[in-house]
């Protein structure tokens, strides 16, 4: 596309090139090619500098994103021309990441698997066709089965959950659903698509229903987390756990929100999944200053930022323009991405990409952690950069 129809649509040239710059990519490698400071652990977050990984067990929510981000990097050489790399070796070095995750196919004590899974799992069988994927992805779906309720219609996404304010932890009272689920989602569509059975499609679209009834606000936005009683099946109440307050919007919820429901939209072709969609796009957009997204978008400024909420909603806004054949959202993705370009890059010894993410600040959670780079704010700059490039904007 010329740079004036790209300017046209809303989108920057010199912005796009800087997403897909090299230097990101060498960033991820050069921590890939390293092995973990311990065994079986998965970069999660940077310490104050961006320049060490802390690095988090398997079973941590966040573990599918490293080696999601090196097989990101492998959707890009399939698609789009990266000369002067060794794609064998990236290929390599994302088997050997995903390949210490593959376990997590198993585990039944989270709604985070479709997280652990689908960014490795679902590219590796799209860029390389590998069969082998399909069972784990089978397997994860039908751990993620176990934590469905057809009472309440919906997945559990915690057992439990505490901060200095509250504490949830009797299953039988207590039936946790966070807006985050929505993102776990694609992994029962999925399988369906593999197994041609619809039980796990029919699922995530019941848990999308009843999200659309109680986590959504009359103005499109979200609450964190919904406490349902499960003999009733009624909310309870609408809480945060990573945000500002109970009636405040956090900036990531919001980005889920979105992106979970376009995700629905794209497997359902159900036209109200994309009006919900855009709906919450827009509630995301009419809070972003100057394409910076705080961490809440009610917390008092100045506030720390939250680049990983920022990235999140780019791709997801990018998703509906994919799917509805539009650039209705451009201007706000490239907005976004300039703000991030200009502000959250880290510097040449930096181990992630950006900087500037914020994991939980809520005042009374059990750790704060803000203002970091982050493995997922990167996944899905990554992430942002193919799309780009798909849609041939860059
Ligand atoms: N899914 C947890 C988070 O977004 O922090």
């Amino acid at each position: 596309m010329d740079d004036a129809t790209l300017k046209s649509y809303g989108g920057d040239r010199e912005v796009f090139n800087a997403v897909l710059s090299t230097s990101a990519i060498d960033k991820v490698l050069r921590v890939a090619r390293r092995e973990p400071p311990a065994p079986g652990t998965f970069p999660h977050c940077t310490n104050q500098g961006a320049s060490e990984y802390i690095y988090e067990p398997s079973k941590w929510w966040t573990s599918g994103f490293f080696p999601g981000s090196l097989w990101a990097i492998c959707e890009r050489a399939s698609k789009h021309p990266m000369d002067g790399y060794n794609l064998d070796e990236v290929v390599k070095l994302a088997r050997k990441w995903s390949g210490r995750i593959e376990q997590e196919q198993y585990n039944t004590e989270t709604h985070d698997i479709g997280f652990m899974i689908m960014p490795s799992f679902q590219r590796d069988l799209e860029v390389t066709g590998a069969k082998s994927c399909e069972s784990v992805i089978v397997n994860a779906a039908e751990s993620l089965l176990t934590r469905w309720n057809e009472h309440v219609g919906c997945i559990r996404s915690w057992n439990r959950t505490q901060t200095h304010l509250y504490c949830f932890d009797c299953k039988d009272t207590d039936f946790l659903v966070i807006i985050d689920n929505m993102m776990n989602l694609d992994l029962l569509y999925s399988a369906s698509l593999i197994t041609g059975d619809s039980k796990f499609a029919n699922v995530a679209t019941r848990h999308t229903e009843t999200t659309l009834k109680h986590h959504f606000r009359k103005d499109s936005s979200t609450y964190h987390l919904i406490v349902y009683n499960p003999v009733t099946a009624t909310p309870k109440i609408g809480l945060t756990h990573q945000g500002y307050e109970n009636k405040s919007t956090w900036s990531r919820g919001q980005a889920w929100a979105l992106y979970g429901l376009a995700t629905v939209y794209k497997y359902t072709n159900d036209q109200k999944f994309l009006e919900a969609a855009m709906r919450a796009a827009d509630y995301f957009m009419s809070r972003v200053d100057d394409g910076v997204v705080y961490w809440d978008f009610d917390a008092p400024r100045p506030c720390f930022w939250d680049v990983s909420a920022a990235m999140i909603a780019c791709s997801g806004m990018l998703l509906i323009d994919q799917l509805h054949g539009s650039y209705t959202y451009l201007p706000h993705v490239t907005a976004i991405l300039r703000a991030t370009i200009n502000g959250a890059l880290t510097g040449n010894d930096g181990c992630t990409i950006l900087d500037n993410s914020t994991v939980n600040n809520h005042e009374h959670a059990m750790k704060r952690i803000t203002n970091t780079g982050l493995v997922y704010a990167d996944y899905y700059f990554l992430e942002v950069g193919n799309r780009l490039l798909d849609m041939g904007l860059a």
